[in-house]
């Protein structure tokens, strides 16, 4: 089955553009439509309700850009709106949760952490996936402030480091031997990341299983794109900036108010 419509994203600010690449990287030939829902950021400290409200809002926004299919590429709204953005919208939906199975299965010290937003920590379905692993002990770690800096374009600040120290140093204490980046901003800290860690601790993003996950689905029922060549559009509803400045300046940015 073949569909030229574009693949549609949302996040609620940039670090959704890390799920983007991965999906670009694997299907260089589709169309896609990022939208960077920046002026509602942070997503992680507002109620489930709020939550479904603005997923609601970026939905209807793609699907009036035509959308085929929508990829929530951040785990605080995939956590708290996915079930009822399915049941209201007849497209397919992918969304991107903490990869706790990778990192449970493969423990050897049989702790792991994992850094996520409030929103995601708290949420029903994290919790129920959870409740699987009891025989792992998982350390679960908001890192509040993270996103705000980052959309603040403050990715290399001391404050950014600090904050990351207060986060992970415990958990090194505590002996996890994976870390699971549970919010899809957390990626561009991965320098940082990596220089506080030991070495021998893997760290773990969904990025490139939702890329496989957005493929199979587009094979199985949205369908692929038949031509060749790609366009990729990126929309924010505040300053373009921060958005071009991770994206390294090779994309245009529109900015509207939606
Ligand atoms: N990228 C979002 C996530 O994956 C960030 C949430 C927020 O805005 O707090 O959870």
């Amino acid at each position: 089955m073949n569909n030229n419509q574009p693949i549609g994203l949302f996040d609620s600010g940039i670090g959704g553009t890390s799920i983007w690449s991965a999906i670009h990287a694997l299907l260089p030939n589709e169309d896609t439509i990022y939208l960077a829902d920046s002026k509602n950021a942070p997503y992680g400290q507002k109620s489930k309700e709020e939550i479904i409200e603005l997923s609601i809002k970026n939905t209807e926004f793609l699907l009036n850009q035509n959308a085929k299919i929508v990829v929530v590429a951040c785990n605080t709204a995939t956590t708290n709106a996915i079930k009822e953005l399915r049941a209201k919208y007849d497209v397919p939906f992918i969304g991107i949760e903490p990869a706790i199975k990778p990192a449970a299965t493969h423990s050897r010290t049989q702790t792991i952490g994992i850094l996520a937003t409030k929103g995601t920590l708290s949420s029903e379905l994290f919790n129920k996936a959870v409740e699987i692993y009891q025989e792992t002990h998982i350390i679960e770690q908001v890192g509040e402030g993270l996103v705000q800096l980052i959309e603040d374009g403050q990715i290399h600040s001391p404050e950014m480091d600090k904050l990351l120290h207060t986060y992970l140093e415990p958990m090194v204490e505590a002996n996890i031997d994976y870390l699971v980046l549970g919010c899809s901003h957390y990626p561009y800290l991965l320098p940082q990341i990596e220089k506080i860690l030991p070495k021998h601790i893997k760290i773990i993003d969904s990025g490139e299983a939702v890329a496989r996950q957005t493929q199979n689905v587009l094979r199985e029922k949205a369908g692929l794109k038949s031509e060749p060549g790609s366009q990729a559009i990126f929309y924010t509803n505040a300053d373009p900036k921060v958005l071009s400045d991770i994206l390294q300046h090779r994309y245009e940015i529109l900015q509207k108010d939606f």
